[in-house]
């Protein structure tokens, strides 16, 4: 599944964010050619704003397309928050789906590598994986005031990305409990189970300001 409902209001460009272009191509479009390209996706779910779910399904057909992939595309209108956009997802999964994958919209240049690790770590055995890459800033917990209270050990931390995989079991245990958390790991970790880092990859940067769109497109191969 592709979370693609937010506003992106922090990048503030006049259309929601998975509808912006980057190098002539909406992020989304990016986005489900990176997932479409796994061989393992079968099925692709694309949560969009109610106003652009045609502008959704036409993108996903011709990703599929280009890419002579079989997937069936389904779009849905997300909710509120990126929470219940993954809820509103999940609710349209066919029966036959087994592990799901879900992947934001704005980490659009992720490449198909991280897709096929997450999808072999859950095929492996573990009920949770998230990409994930080391921390090169010292981090600091802070209080209220704004004063330090720990240094977690930097060598302990990731910075984690999408997609994030999970056996379909365990994501609807835990989106039944709640859908409120920044991640779906994040859920899944308030149920108990295990959640397994995967290297994940720099060019999977959540685009999130204006200057995000700016290093990603330095990131494409035609960048002048
Ligand atoms: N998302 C969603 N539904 C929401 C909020 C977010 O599907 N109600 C999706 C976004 O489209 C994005 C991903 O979740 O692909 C990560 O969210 P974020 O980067 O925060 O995007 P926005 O919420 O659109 O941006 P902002 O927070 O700046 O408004
Ligand atoms: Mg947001």
């Amino acid at each position: 599944m592709v979370v693609a409902a937010g506003s992106g209001s922090r990048l503030g460009a006049s259309v929601p964010k998975a509808f912006v272009p980057l190098a002539g191509v909406p992020l989304l479009g990016h986005a489900l050619r990176g997932a479409l390209s796994c061989p393992a996706v079968s099925e692709a779910v694309v949560v969009a704003p109610a106003a652009h779910c045609a502008e959704a399904q036409s993108l996903a057909e011709d990703v599929c397309r280009e890419l002579g992939s079989a997937a069936t595309v389904t779009v849905v209108v997300g909710g509120a928050q990126r929470g219940d956009s993954v809820a509103a997802g999940l609710a349209e999964l066919g029966d036959d789906i087994d592990i799901v994958l879900v992947h934001d919209a704005a980490r659009c240049l992720t490449p198909v590598q991280v897709f096929d690790r997450v999808v072999a770590a859950v095929r492996a055995g573990a009920p949770a994986v998230v990409p994930g890459t080391a921390v090169v800033d010292t981090v600091k917990q802070v209080d209220g005031d704004g004063h330090v209270v720990a240094t977690p050990d930097r060598s302990t931390l990731r910075a984690v990305q999408t997609p994030q995989g999970f056996r379909r079991d365990v994501l609807e245990r835990a989106h039944a409990v709640s859908s409120a958390a920044t991640d779906d790991a994040g859920l899944v970790e308030r149920l108990g189970e295990r959640v397994l880092v995967v290297d994940g990859d720099p060019r999977a940067l959540k685009i999130t300001t204006p200057a995000d769109l700016e290093a990603a497109a330095r990131l494409l191969p035609a960048h002048p």
